[in-house]
């Protein structure tokens, strides 16, 4: 069953490429910088890996034709690009895309998803770093426990990180599952990754940690143009432009498409008021 896109309206910019370059760039005039992803994830037919493919490469394009308005920034999902039905179809899709990213000057972020692919996923991000070091980074879990790991070895390759809590329902033998050992370890990794690694991205919308953020940089003397925040779009829109107000760095990342729906579950789940505010807008239209 399709359902209506207005239910993922406040998470999702638009259904088409066509309608989200304005809201990325309306977004940029506001101070805002952004990343676009195209929607979708764990694709079993290569046909429409080789879609995707082409559809990541159309974006960078017509990002590149917006003369400046729009950030050259995208995020993607490796098992999009077939990683779940084949590495090296997966990797050679991959290095397309990034080909056309280093071509147009463009910012590629490998989205991090379940634990069925993170090991699958650090390793392709370490192959592909090392030929398109400045066009391509990484997200890395606060949840997982293995990510003290992962944060170092970023470090250690210079690589651009996201740092987030997680959101994929992970057993307890491999994510921290109580939100105060998630918190305590994304502040360890954002330290880190802020004083040792090359530009990360803290996305999260929780006040404990942006605080904790700006506390630390500022008592250490850290300069803003160290670090950037990171929200989802729809989320806290009021606290995003007031960080960015304050002289940070603010990205949005700001989905799009039609294959909405797994993206807008995980929404729902993490936020019990996200489910009211759907319901409210069900009955209101
Ligand atoms: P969380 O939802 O845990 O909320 C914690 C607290 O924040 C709340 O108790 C409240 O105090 C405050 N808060 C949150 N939302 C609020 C609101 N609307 N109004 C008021 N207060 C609010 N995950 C992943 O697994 N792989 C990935 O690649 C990414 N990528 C990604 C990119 C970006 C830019 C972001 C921001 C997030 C991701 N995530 C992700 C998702 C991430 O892992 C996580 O699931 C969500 O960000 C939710 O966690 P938070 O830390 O944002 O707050």
């Amino acid at each position: 069953m399709k359902l209506p896109f207005f239910l993922a309206k406040k998470f999702v910019a638009a259904d088409t490429v066509e309608k989200t370059l304005p809201v990325a760039a309306d977004l940029r005039s506001r101070g805002l910088f952004t990343t676009l992803d195209l929607l979708g994830e764990y694709i079993s037919d290569p046909k429409l890996a080789t879609e995707a493919k082409e559809s990541y490469i159309s974006l960078v394009q017509a990002i590149d034709s917006s003369s400046g308005k729009i950030d050259k920034n995208i995020s993607i999902k490796l098992s999009m690009l077939g990683q779940k039905i084949d590495e090296s179809f997966c990797i050679d899709n991959l290095h397309e895309v990034l080909t056309t990213a280093k071509e147009f000057n463009t910012f590629v972020r490998l989205d991090m998803e379940g634990t069925d692919v993170t090991e699958s996923t650090v390793s392709i991000f370490e192959k592909v770093h090392a030929l398109y070091p400045e066009n391509v980074g990484i997200v890395l879990q606060a949840y997982l426990k293995r990510t003290a790991d992962d944060v170092a070895r970023m470090c250690e390759l210079n690589a651009r990180v996201r740092l987030c809590k997680g959101a994929y329902k992970e057993p307890a033998k491999l994510a921290y599952q109580d939100m105060p050992t998630i918190r305590e370890r994304y502040l360890e990794h954002m330290e880190t990754l802020i004083t040792k690694g090359r530009y990360p991205g803290i996305a999260t919308h929780d006040d404990i940690l942006i605080d904790a953020t700006k506390t630390f940089v500022r008592s250490n003397n850290i300069s803003t143009d160290k670090f950037e925040f990171q929200m989802l779009f729809g989320i806290r829109t009021d606290t995003q432009q007031a960080i960015v107000d304050e002289g940070f760095g603010m990205r949005v990342y700001v989905p799009f498409g039609d294959m909405w729906y797994p993206y807008f579950s995980r929404r729902l789940r993490e936020r019990k008021e996200n489910v009211w505010f759907v319901l409210k807008h069900l009955f209101v239209k």
